[in-house]
């Protein structure tokens, strides 16, 4: 069988990734394997048509796709979310059509499923055959039981294949709206005080809604706010992967563009952030992927710490539950609030500037008590497993991290809660017991609200 392997990583041969392919390409000799460097090499295949046109003249003769990624901010790195733009602005959808098709990424468990469900939405939407994905632990290659069901998976996946099995489309498609969104007056009533508000902008739509939303957000304030187009900044490349920033947050680009000064002093200095872009595919941009890339110049510290975030975009998002999920992540590794979502979808223009006037205050106002939103799942989740891998295996490369982690407290390890476990080994060894097992028991409910009672009486 003919496979098409599209490599999304910045490192092309040496990409971690990439080995599992290597590794499927030894077990199952039989079938030919393409393997398309598209992150690495997308400089080129932006210039010129014709490399991706031999691409896509491939995929036409495949049998299957194996889209190859690493994880990159909980999906793919702004070089491949590139090269899934150009398929659709240069409309080479068609090579990719009724094609199987799985996902493979490494990365270290942080969101990966939300770059498989984007990478499983782009095949629905191209209308290839999804087979499904597999998120391997980056050195799960180098453990036998892994390696035996990572080929567990690989052979599954060529066998289905050759009995051409029939699959369903999950992702439905995303519809976007033609509202037009006419502000109407606004009156300057917001002060920021001593608030310093940043609105980054991404804007391909000339004369659009984001433009227009952004303006009826500004109109609000008294003194107006800073607005920064994504453009207008120096970034020469996407993040390279190279992790050289990890020992002390040093990035290979330093000094030959203009993003890291402009990430320190604004986006640093900011005590607001206003993140606004539009909808391109089922995430936003690749120049907001871009952006959200190379800040990992900082790392997995976070750096937005007590910071008011808040996002202004245009189109579906409702539709995309997972870009929401990934923008609600953000704001809580970040340890950030967000404030607040604004999109054009309400299709009505009086809503929409009601809704911008309101998070201009609010946002102010949440800035002012210096409020933050508890994190859930995604944000506690999340920080353990940074926790344990630069505690671990990440901790050589990443040293910085685990500077910052040791001076903030991040190493919360359950084993260091000396109390509990003393009253833990106490406890289970009383419940042995049967009489005091039985009366155990009883205690339980009351037992676990009453430290939270006894606040509340005493209040
Ligand atoms: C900029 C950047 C962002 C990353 N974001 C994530 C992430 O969101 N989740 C995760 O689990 N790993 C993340 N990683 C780790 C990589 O996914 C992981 O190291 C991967 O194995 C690299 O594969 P490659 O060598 O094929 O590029 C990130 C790495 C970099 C450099």
């Amino acid at each position: 069988m003919q496979i098409t392997v599209l490599s999304g990583s910045p490192k092309g041969d040496d990409s971690v990734t990439l080995q599992y392919v290597r590794y499927m390409e030894k077990t199952f000799p039989d079938h030919d394997y393409n393997i398309f460097h598209v992150a690495r090499q997308i400089r080129k295949l932006e210039r010129d048509d014709k490399g991706l046109h031999d691409i896509m003249d491939k995929i036409a003769l495949s049998d299957a796709v194996i889209w190859c990624f690493p994880l990159y901010y909980c999906l793919v790195c702004s070089q491949y979310k590139r090269f899934i733009e150009l398929i659709f602005k240069r409309q080479k959808g068609e090579a990719f059509r009724n094609k199987y098709a799985v996902s493979l990424s490494t990365s270290v468990h942080f969101f990966d499923h939300t770059a498989h469900n984007y990478i499983h939405g782009i095949c629905d939407d191209l209308e290839m055959r999804y087979l499904g994905g597999y998120s391997a632990e980056m050195y799960d290659l180098v453990r036998s039981r892994e390696r035996a069901r990572f080929v567990q998976f690989a052979g599954n996946f060529l066998k289905s294949v050759k009995k051409q099995v029939p699959s369903a489309r999950q992702f439905p498609p995303v519809v976007s709206s033609e509202f037009v969104y006419e502000p109407g007056p606004i009156l300057q009533t917001i002060t920021a005080g001593d608030k310093k508000v940043l609105v980054l902008v991404d804007e391909e739509k000339e004369n659009g809604n984001l433009g227009k939303m952004i303006k009826a957000f500004w109109d609000n304030f008294i003194h107006g706010i800073e607005v920064i187009s994504l453009a207008s900044i120096d970034i020469k490349g996407g993040c390279l992967g190279c992790c050289q920033c990890g020992l002390d947050n040093v990035c290979q680009y330093q000094g030959k563009d203009g993003y890291i000064d402009f990430y320190n002093e604004k986006v640093k200095t900011a005590d607001i952030i206003v993140f606004a872009g539009e909808i391109r595919d089922r995430y936003l941009s690749s120049r907001w992927k871009q952006y959200f890339d190379r800040s990992f110049f900082n790392t997995h510290t976070p750096t937005l710490k007590d910071k008011q975030l808040a996002f202004l975009i245009s189109g579906p998002l409702a539709q995309l539950p997972n870009l929401q999920e990934i923008l609600s992540a953000y704001a809580q590794f970040q340890l950030a609030n967000l404030a607040g979502i604004v999109t054009d979808e309400g299709e009505d223009s009086f809503r929409l500037d009601e809704l911008l006037g309101d998070l201009a205050g609010r946002i102010i106002d949440l800035a002012s008590q210096g409020y933050v939103q508890p994190n859930d799942f995604l944000g506690v989740g999340g920080m353990k497993i940074f926790r344990d891998e630069v505690w671990g295996k990440l901790r050589v490369v990443f040293q910085s991290d685990h500077r910052y982690y040791m001076q903030h407290g991040c190493y919360d390890f359950p084993q260091k809660d000396f109390k509990t476990r003393r009253m833990n080994f106490f406890m289970m060894l009383m419940t042995k017991i049967p009489a005091f097992k039985k009366k155990f028991l009883k205690m339980i409910e009351k037992e676990m609200v009453k430290p939270l009672k006894s606040v509340v009486a005493n209040k």
